[in-house]
């Protein structure tokens, strides 16, 4: 079993502009609250959470990527910190086991959670495993 990585871009905030000083930015509160539940929860705890500066879908975040070596990456725009962040987080969580669970990385559409069914935002092939490719 590859090792999967949870990517999260910790500089995302959408719920204004601008961040106010001496307040953490939407990325960095969802970071938290992923580890904090990943660390609970045995069947994740090989998953790798990485935060990362930048996804570069900006003027959609919260950006979130799944990634494997040999799965395809899955990129997930518009992830709310807000009040529905319970929500979104717990979806995160049970989309990344299905993900860590398949074979391919191929996640069936109607077994993605419905919250994060429109926060699709791109499905990148492997590049160890081209037969993705054809
Ligand atoms: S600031 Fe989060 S994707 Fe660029």
């Amino acid at each position: 079993m590859s090792e999967t990585t949870l990517f999260i871009c910790k500089s995302c905030h959408r719920s204004s502009a601008e961040v106010p000083t001496n307040e953490p930015c939407d990325g960095a509160i969802l970071l938290e609250k992923i580890s904090n539940l990943c660390e609970n929860h045995e069947s994740l705890m090989e998953l790798k959470i990485k935060s990362v500066g930048c996804l570069w879908a900006c003027s959609r975040g919260c950006v979130v990527a799944v990634s494997s070596l040999k799965k395809p990456t899955w990129l997930f725009v518009d992830i709310k910190a807000d009040e529905t962040i319970d929500e979104n987080t717990t979806a995160l969580l049970e989309f990344t086991q299905l993900y860590i669970n398949s074979r391919k990385g191929n996640v069936p559409w109607e077994k993605v959670p419905e919250v994060l069914q429109s926060a699709i935002f791109a499905q990148i092939p492997s590049v160890l495993n081209h037969e993705n490719l054809d």
